[in-house]
């Protein structure tokens, strides 16, 4: 018997479902994201690790954990933008949390980001998670920690 978080009956599936949809392009992010899908199954999650332009069904999951690194000029990544924006209408009113590695802006992409999915009528359910390059052992015990509290989201 687990306890202390949600339990979802959405398509007969009795514990909560989370999406870790990514994208990167030396790895970072990616560490980032399989640490994040380790602690939630350690929560008790069912997860969907993958990356952004695979995400099947967004519809059918409890959260969205969407993760991308700062490129550009603290942009999120041309490639992943162009999914993303894809996606967007169909996050409408869903719970989402963001992550990603930063390599020198100490992560100011991610206020810019934040605010476009507020506008965009999503629900954070947490502060964005994010590391500075390739996560060390203290990034990768914070990102796991990161997806035992999106595990709970109620
Ligand atoms: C072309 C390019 C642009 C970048 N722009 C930024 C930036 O604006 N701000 C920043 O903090 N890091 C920037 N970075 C650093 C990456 O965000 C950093 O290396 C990150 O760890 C890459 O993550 P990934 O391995 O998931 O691709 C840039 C890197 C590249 C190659």
């Amino acid at each position: 018997m687990r306890s202390g978080r949600s339990i979802s009956v959405q398509g007969g599936r009795l514990t909560m479902k989370l999406a870790i949809a990514y994208w990167t392009n030396t790895g970072n992010t990616q560490e980032m994201a399989e640490a994040i899908e380790q602690g939630a199954k350690e929560a008790g999650a069912e997860t969907e690790l993958c990356m952004i332009d695979e995400l099947e069904d967004p519809e059918t999951c409890d959260v969205i954990a969407m993760g991308c690194p700062a490129m550009g000029n603290e942009e999120l990544d041309g490639i992943f933008r162009g999914y993303y924006s894809q996606l967007k209408p169909e996050l409408k009113g869903k719970k989402v949390a963001l992550f990603g590695s930063w390599g020198w802006g100490n992560g100011a992409y991610m206020d810019a980001w934040k605010k476009d999915c507020q506008d965009a009528g999503m629900v954070l359910i947490a502060e964005p998670m994010l590391c500075q390059k390739k996560p060390d052992e203290a990034g990768l015990n914070a990102c796991r920690q990161f997806g035992r509290k999106l595990a709970e989201a109620k």
